[in-house]
């Protein structure tokens, strides 16, 4: 006898993308501050049976009673059950956020946007970069090479932050950077302590480091304007073809998924052409750096 799906026909509300489910808040990791990673459970175990995202998509996060806020997926959807999201405070949703304590109920929409092609990516070496709050989408792309490592040559994390007080996820990639098989270079602008053990020296200083086959390499790259404008001119240097930099871009974002007009940028829509972008992508859509 054939066992019976437990959702044979899966309720309306799993397939509705507009439509927010309830997560709970199971724990606040006060990484640095104004910069916390929010780990959230779905309140729906058919929700959570039936999620699964991408690296490098985003969620729409809602705070009942004040709004929404686009926000990237911090883990890996390797590792399922918890979603997290490492959060920076910087105005009314994200505020709204911190006032909550654990086993607060937030909305999650999503998840949205492309996401890294990992498929294509699969087979080639990984180069991935992040400048600051860049961290928060490369997490999950790192998590998803590190337990999928079969599929990736070199794995290579390059993250820099201002001091080791500001570096996310600074315990975690400190434990990362005595793991075998993969290379984790950390470093920092200034160390004001003076016991800071890894670099110190702005992001692209690490290129140094290293080499790399531009032929086979994917470079992934998230951070601030001048983290692009640095790195992206080291990439080159190295003859990195164009579409093999791979790029996460924030614009201003509404509904997220493709109606307000809000992302546009020339013909595109951030939201569901991105926010991943080749710097090929990125080169013909002039406005969008
Ligand atoms: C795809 C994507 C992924 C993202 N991922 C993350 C993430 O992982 N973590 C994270 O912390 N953030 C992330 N962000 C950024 C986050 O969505 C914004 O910071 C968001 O605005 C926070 O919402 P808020 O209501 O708290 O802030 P808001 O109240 O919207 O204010 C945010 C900032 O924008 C300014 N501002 C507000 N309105 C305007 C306006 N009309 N014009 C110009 N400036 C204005 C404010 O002064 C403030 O500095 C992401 C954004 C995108 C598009
Ligand atoms: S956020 Fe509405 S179209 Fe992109």
């Amino acid at each position: 006898m054939e066992l019976q799906a437990v959702h044979p026909h899966p309720p309306e509300h799993l397939n509705n993308p507009y439509l927010p489910h309830l997560a709970r808040i199971v724990r606040i990791h006060r990484m640095v501050p104004d910069n916390y990673l929010f780990q959230l459970r779905f309140a729906d175990d058919a929700v959570l049976q039936k999620w699964d995202h991408r690296p490098g998509q985003f969620v729409e996060l809602s705070i009942i009673g004040t709004g929404e806020a686009p926000i990237s997926i911090s883990s890996s959807p390797t590792r399922k059950g918890i979603l997290e999201l490492c959060v920076r405070r910087v105005g009314r949703v994200t505020s709204a956020l911190y006032r909550l304590p654990t086993n607060s109920m937030v909305g999650i929409r999503g998840p949205y946007g492309n996401g890294f092609p990992v498929e294509e990516m699969a087979g080639n070496d990984l180069l991935i970069i992040a400048g600051g709050l860049g961290m928060a989408p490369l997490r999950s792309l790192l998590w998803y090479a590190l337990d999928n490592r079969e599929k990736f040559g070199t794995v290579t994390l390059m993250y820099g932050a201002r001091s080791p007080a500001e570096m996310l996820f600074r315990e975690e990639l400190l434990s990362l950077a005595e793991v075998e098989d993969f290379n984790c270079l950390l470093t920092v602008d200034r160390d004001p302590t003076g016991t800071w053990k890894q670099n110190v020296g702005l992001l692209p200083s690490l290129f140094k480091k290293m080499t790399f086959d531009p032929n086979k390499t994917y470079a992934a790259v998230v951070g601030p304007p001048i983290v692009y404008k640095f790195v992206l001119a080291e990439l080159l240097k190295l003859n990195f073809h164009k579409d093999r930099i791979l790029m996460s871009l924030e614009r201003r974002m509404k509904c997220g998924v493709g109606k307000c007009g809000h992302c546009s940028v020339g013909y595109k829509y951030t939201c569901i052409h991105g926010p991943v972008f080749t710097y090929w992508d990125a080169i013909n859509l002039p406005e969008i750096v």
